[in-house]
């Protein structure tokens, strides 16, 4: 079983305070989020295959480290997920982004999708799905599914707050995609709002509210 990684790197943490204050304007909290996720994301792509190949510098040649492999791929769920997207573009600028959109039927409250655009030749590459949220985790485990049809090399998952209910989900879903989160809060409130959190992301971000 792959496990959960909470980053509790202490600008993280400071950054994360000052997003789930309720008076933070929507322009802060969008800037802390592009701030967190670039902090989130070079805990993230720790592990990334490199190789080593011969350069020039002024003085002499070395062997010098490269990333090596087909360019990752970044997949936010939608809508508050494309929060993530530009930080990691500036970690990772090749990287290629696909979208998964999914809403949840109000009567069987399952997750249903309504978008999905990723690049070609997915079974080459290492995927990043990214959602600020994993709140019951239905939309993330969904979201893992249907990506894991393509056969990709590996999938990770990044958020930025988990519920305990959301995690215990995906590990029982998806045992084999890690999880890696800056802090995982108490519980899930009756309506599905992570407690203590920061609201809802999306609008948060967006100013939708
Ligand atoms: N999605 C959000 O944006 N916030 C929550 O607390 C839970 C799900």
């Amino acid at each position: 079983m792959e496990d959960v990684t909470v980053i509790d790197h202490p600008l993280i943490q400071h950054k994360l305070s000052l997003m789930r204050e309720k008076d933070t304007t929507t322009a802060a909290f969008r800037s802390l989020m592009g701030e967190v996720a670039l902090l989130l994301g070079y805990e993230v792509t720790r592990d990334l295959p490199i190789e080593y190949a011969e350069i020039q510098t002024p003085l002499t040649t070395m062997k010098a480290p490269h990333l090596v492999g087909k360019k990752l791929v970044i997949v936010p769920i939608l809508r508050a997920g494309v929060g993530f997207v530009d930080p990691l573009l500036q970690l990772l600028p090749s990287a290629r982004v696909g979208h998964i959109g999914l809403y949840r039927d109000p009567e069987t409250l399952q997750p249903v999708e309504y978008y999905l655009k990723l690049p070609e030749q997915m079974d080459d590459r290492d995927v990043i799905v990214v959602d600020p949220m994993l709140a019951t985790g239905h939309s993330a485990a969904a979201a893992v599914a249907r990506i894991k049809a393509f056969e990709p090399r590996s999938i990770k998952f990044m958020c930025l707050l988990a519920a305990p209910e959301g995690v215990a989900h995906m590990r029982e879903r998806h045992p084999d995609v890690p999880i890696y989160t800056a802090a995982i809060d108490e519980k899930l409130n009756e309506k599905g709002y992570i407690v203590p959190g920061l609201g809802d992301a999306g609008d948060r971000l967006y100013g939708t509210k």
